[in-house]
This record gives C-alpha cells, structure tokens and sequence, in this order.
C-alpha cells in the first residue's frame, strides 16, 4: 500500500509525460504543416484547420502507433508558391514526401535536413532551385530520389555515395553543372539527361541506356560517343568537334530530322526516292530521272516512267517507296523529308512528330517501331481503317509501309492531347461541361469502331487530342494491334484480362474508357497513380467513402457548381462500371453511351 502511493504520482507523471510528448509532437507537426499550407495555395486550402489532429487531411499519412506524420502525398494538388522554412522540414519522422507536378518555388532539399527517416522524395515537375547541400547526404535512409524537371543546379557531389540504399535517381531536365561522380550505389534507374554535364562519363555507367544521358552537350564516354583523347582533341578544330556533338545530339534526340540531313546531302546526286533507300537501308544510289506520281489514287502510284538502273517494275521489290494519301492534300515523301520536325512524344507504338511542311502546312507523323505485321496485312487494316468516318475519329491521312520506315500521317491537332491539358496548367478551363462533352465524343467514337468490327486496344488520354472548342479526336485506333509492345503491363489503362496487347477486345476498350472517365473526374493520372502509389484509379476512388466523393475524390476544379455534383457521382458511377475486373460485368459501349447522354440532359 504504502508502495503504491509512494510511486503512484511519479507513474502518473510519467505516463502525462509521454502523453504530453506524443502530443505536442503530433501538433508540432500540425503546426509545420499549416506553416505549409498557409503560404502555397491549392489542394491543401481543403485541410480543416479547425481539426486537432492533421492526420484526417488529405496527403497526410500519419503513424498512429507513433502518433507522428510520415507521409505527405499531394501529387498534381496545384500547389504553388515557395515552400516556407520551418514547415516540410520540421515533420522530422517524414518518410515519404512526394508533392511531384505543382508549381513549387524555393530551396527544399535545405530544409530536409532533419528529416532523417525519408526513404521516398519525389520533387519532380515543379520550379524548385538551389544545389543539393551537403547536409542531403545524411538522409542515409533514401531509397529514391526523383527531383527531375526543376531548376536545380550546381555539382553532382560524389557523397550519393553515403546515401547506400539509393536506387533510384532522377537529375534529368535541371542545370546541374560538372562532371558525373564516380557513384558505386547498385541503380536501376539513373537519369542525368537534359543538364549541363560535361566530362567523361564513368565507366561503371557504360552498360546504362543512353536515354540517362542525352542532352548534356559536353558529356561524353560509352554509353554516348567515346571522348577525344588528348592528342587528337588538340589537333580538331571547335568547329568538327561541335559538328560531332550536334551530330550525335541530332541523332538520338530528332530521328527523323537526321533522315533529313542525309537526304538534302545526297539529294543534288541523287533522285529522290533513292535518297529515302539510301537513308534506310544504305545501299549506293545510282541516277535516276525522278518519276512522276500520282497521289491521288493508290492504284497508280507506281512510277510511270520505267526507264532507268532499276529496271522497272519487275525488278522493282513490293516497295512502292511513296506515301499513299486517302484524300486531298497529298504530298512527296520527299517532302515530309525535307520538312522539319518537333518530336511530340514517344508512345507505346512508335514516336510521334509535328512536320512543317515546304508549303505551309503542319501534319502529325507517327513513325511506328516494332511493327509485327506484313505490308499486305498493314496496308488492309490501314486502308479499312482510312475509310471508316466518325467526326471524333482522328483520320488517317496517309501512310507509308518501307523496309525500314512505317510511318503515318494525320493532321495537325491544335491544342494538343487531353492528357496533356488535364495534368497541365490549364486545366482550369475544362469544366463539367466541358468534360462531359468529351466523355461523350470519345464514347460515341469508341462505339462507332466497334460497331465496324474494330477495336481501339489502347485507349488512355494521351491518346485523346483537343481541336479548337476542346472537340475530342480520338487517335491511335487499331493500331496497338500491329506492333510488338514491350511496355510493363503498368500503364494504368490496361484491363487486368489483357496479357498480350495485340489481341485487342471490346471489354478491354471498355475497360480503358472507363479509367479514362475517372480520370477526367478525379484530375488524376492512373499511369501515376499506378507507378507512385500501385494503386489503379477505381481501387482509389472506391477507397473513398462516397459521401465524400465531392470533396476528396472530385476535381477541385469541378466543383464551382455544386448542381452538377449529383451528375458527376453518376458519371463516377458509370466510369466504375466500365472498370470492373470482371470483362463481363462491364457495360457494353452502346449502353455507355445512352447513359452519358442521359445524364449530360439531366
Ligand atoms: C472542421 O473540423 C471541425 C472540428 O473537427 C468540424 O466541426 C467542422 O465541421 C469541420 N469543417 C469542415 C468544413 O469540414
Ligand atoms: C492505426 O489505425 C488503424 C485504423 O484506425 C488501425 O486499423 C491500425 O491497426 C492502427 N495501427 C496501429 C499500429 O495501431
Ligand atoms: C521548426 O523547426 C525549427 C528549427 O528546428 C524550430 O526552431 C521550431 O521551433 C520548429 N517549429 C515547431 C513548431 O516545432
Ligand atoms: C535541424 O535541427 C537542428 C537541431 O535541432 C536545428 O538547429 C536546425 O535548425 C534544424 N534544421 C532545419 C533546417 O530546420
Ligand atoms: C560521406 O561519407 C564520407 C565517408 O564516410 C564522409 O567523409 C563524408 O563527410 C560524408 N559526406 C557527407 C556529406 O555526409
Ligand atoms: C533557374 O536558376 C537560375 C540560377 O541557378 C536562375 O538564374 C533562373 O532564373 C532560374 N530559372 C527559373 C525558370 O526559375
Ligand atoms: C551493367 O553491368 C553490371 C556488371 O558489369 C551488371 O551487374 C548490370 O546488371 C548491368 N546493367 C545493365 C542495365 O545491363
Ligand atoms: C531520362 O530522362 C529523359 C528526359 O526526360 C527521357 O527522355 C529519357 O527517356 C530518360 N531515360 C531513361 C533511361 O528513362
């Protein structure tokens, strides 16, 4: 008894003691993180500061066994401003940090210095500067690393070194200056391209993918082109030096452009289509009369003058060697040849390119890789494609099928692909309104293929582009199905039946359709999603309890009117649906499309 009581007090005390520590840890963290969102602006203006507890915020994660904040997530949430000191630092129990594609400011990577149990920082995508300091290094915790596409700048310091469970590191797009360290951690994802690197690149790099290098015009050594060594840089000039960065730069970054290059060289000598030979398989020219040709019907685009080395049209291989048009506005090969090029984007079944034609005119070119079929059975399907018509389709306008090259020709869409205006900067100004008209348009153009027989078999929002008046064109239909793809199965559009790509099925279009409409609603990218968090995007919205769709699951930028909310928890509805694991719980696209209309009356 007496012991009791004796002890009792200092128990108690104790135990306030803690209760005390874990509290105020917990409101510290609190604290930081209003500091936070008191001076960006965005996504975080839903946190309830009235809440005594941050844990419940949105991108909060909390450890409750610790009582601690371990985690902020607020991936795209629009941030902006410059991160106030005392806010991100002061989490020190922060295990992972990912606030990748806002629009932040200001020096972070100083402010993490007590941050020492982060294992993930994903940075990407904003406008952060400033070099990596010294006291980065002690975060010895740090599995990855993405601080791509920022304004960083300074050296790449050789203490990555200490950082020992580092595999994962993303520099690419900054202005880091200098040489590459000597780093001996085991990557498997290093990227340094588009900086102002120079020197030679450390060996243990040589077997790395020269996509982890490019743009850096002074770097050299495998796996980019080998350095002059000393006695001979001495002796070449600036000039053949320049020639041969340029030269290398040309060829990994614009293809096609470098194709152009070998052809205005060759083109005084030789005729024009042989040039195009030339530059794709390399056999010797020998002259030649150009002939004439006639783009307006492929039934007579062989050259009509025979005369000549090659012997007509019996020696002649299958090889037309011409683009073959469907409508108006053909042109030469040679001409897109000649054109110049902007490389828009690298997709799962080729590259694509902006050409600005000799005449005026700007065309899309996709150049396909990896493509698995024969040319009888490429230009059957290009051609049934060709002549199907739908005002959302994206027509094909021409095509070429060579030894070396496939390419296709579309025209020029102006403001670009619905992936790009929704995760970008203006995405303000696609509205409810707005967005279920796209829905629809891409509905009814889907529907349209699968009512000819067809399928889409790769659906996602890269692949929806945005004419003028946001109407949508729905691009790449079919042609999944004549590429080998080597891409993971992680896209995040990708119907979890669909093994091989090729076999193309309506559930699967479904499926994508599906992804597609919640990711028009929610403003969130799956194939992020996927990557950052392993989620898909109907497990996310599915996590949410549904009365607080609106304001958790729910574009903050929909939510100007609160009498669509009803509609848009229709449309959630339908987009879950379309996403069902099971193929044959999913709707068919005819029904998809009777219920959006429904619901765009409504
Ligand atoms: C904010 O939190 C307080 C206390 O938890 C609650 O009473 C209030 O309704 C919340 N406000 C909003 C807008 O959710
Ligand atoms: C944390 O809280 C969740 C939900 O309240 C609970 O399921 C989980 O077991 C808790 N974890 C620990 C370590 O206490
Ligand atoms: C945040 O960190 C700074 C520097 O360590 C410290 O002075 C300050 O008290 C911290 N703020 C809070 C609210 O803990
Ligand atoms: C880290 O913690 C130390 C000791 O508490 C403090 O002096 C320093 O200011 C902190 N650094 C930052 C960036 O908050
Ligand atoms: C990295 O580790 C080395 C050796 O352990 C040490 O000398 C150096 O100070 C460390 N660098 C940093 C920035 O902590
Ligand atoms: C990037 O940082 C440099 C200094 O390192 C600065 O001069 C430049 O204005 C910054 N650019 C942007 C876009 O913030
Ligand atoms: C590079 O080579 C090392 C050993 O030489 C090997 O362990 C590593 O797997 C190779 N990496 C790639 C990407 O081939
Ligand atoms: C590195 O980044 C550049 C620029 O964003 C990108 O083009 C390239 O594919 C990346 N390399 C690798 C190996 O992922």
């Amino acid at each position: 008894m007496e012991f009791i009581n004796l002890f009792t007090p200092i128990f108690l005390c104790f135990l306030c003691f803690q209760f005390n520590v874990s509290f105020s840890d917990l409101a510290a963290d609190r604290e930081a993180l209003i500091r936070f969102s008191s001076v960006v602006q965005g996504n975080t203006i839903r946190w309830n500061s009235s809440d005594p507890s941050p844990c419940s915020w949105t991108g909060v994660l909390c450890d409750n066994a610790t009582n601690r904040v371990t985690g902020l997530r607020l991936p795209g949430a629009r941030l902006a401003g410059e991160i106030p000191p005392n806010s991100i630092g002061n989490l020190t129990k922060l295990r992972r940090l990912s606030l990748r594609g806002n629009l932040l400011r200001g020096e972070i990577l100083l402010d993490l210095e007590n941050c020492s149990e982060l294992r993930f920082i994903y940075l990407q995508n904003n406008r952060l500067s400033g070099e990596i300091p010294a006291t980065f290094f002690r975060l010895s915790n740090l599995i990855r690393v993405d601080i791509s596409s920022n304004n960083f700048s300074g050296e790449i310091s050789a203490s990555f070194n200490n950082l020992t469970r580092l595999t994962h590191l993303y520099l690419e797009n900054n202005q880091f200056t200098g040489p590459i360290p000597d780093l001996s951690s085991e990557f498997s994802q290093f990227n340094v391209s588009m900086n102002n690197l120079n020197g030679r690149i450390p060996r243990r790099f040589a077997n790395l993918s020269v996509n982890s290098f490019t743009g850096n015009q002074q770097l050299c050594g495998a796996p980019l082109s080998s350095c002059p060594n000393e006695s001979e840089s001495n002796k070449l000039s600036g000039g053949a030096i320049a020639g041969i960065v340029v030269g290398s730069a040309l060829g990994s970054i614009l293809i096609i452009a470098s194709i152009f290059f070998l052809c205005r060289n060759c083109h005084k000598s030789r005729t024009s289509r042989q040039a195009v030979q030339d530059a794709a398989s390399s056999i010797p020219p020998s002259p030649e009369k150009p002939p004439a040709y006639d783009f307006r019907s492929p039934d007579h685009i062989l050259p009509t003058d025979h005369s000549g080395s090659d012997g007509g049209y019996s020696a002649r291989p299958d090889n037309n060697d011409e683009l073959t048009f469907f409508g108006e506005g053909g042109f030469l090969l040679d001409d897109l040849l000649r054109a110049s090029a902007e490389m828009l984007g690298k997709g799962t079944v080729g590259t694509t390119y902006k050409a600005y034609l000799d005449n005026g005119g700007q065309v899309i070119v996709k150049r396909l890789k990896n493509v698995c079929v024969s040319k009888m059975e490429f230009t059957k399907k290009i051609v049934y494609l060709g002549k199907l018509y739908h005002e959302n389709l994206l027509p094909i306008k021409g095509y070429y099928y060579g030894k070396e090259e496939k390419l296709l020709v579309f025209d020029f869409i102006p403001i670009g692909s619905l992936s790009s205006v929704l995760h970008g900067e203006e995405r303000s100004q696609l509205t409810w309104e707005i967005r279920s008209r796209i829905a629809l348009q891409i509905a009814s153009a889907i529907e349209h293929l699968h009512s000819h027989n067809l399928c889409h078999g790769n659906i996602k929002s890269n692949n929806i582009l945005l004419a003028n008046g946001f109407q949508a064109s729905v691009s790449e239909s079919g042609l999944i199905q004549l590429v080998t793809s080597s891409t993971p199965n992680l896209s995040g559009y990708r119907a979890p039946e669909v093994i091989d790509t090729r076999i193309a099925s309506r559930e699967a279009d479904v499926y994508g359709f599906g992804i597609l409409l919640l990711e028009l609603v929610t403003g969130k990218d799956p194939t992020v999603l996927m990557n950052e968090e392993g989620i898909d995007l109907p497990r996310w919205v599915q996590g949410v309890d549904e009365s607080r769709w609106s304001s958790e699951v729910f574009d903050l930028n929909l939510l100007t009117n609160p009498n669509d909310e009803e509609n848009i928890v229709r449309f959630l509805h339908v987009g879950i649906r379309c996403a069902s694991q099971v193929p044959k719980r999913r709707s068919s696209m005819m029904e998809v499309v009777q219920r959006i209309k429904k619901i765009c009356k409504d």
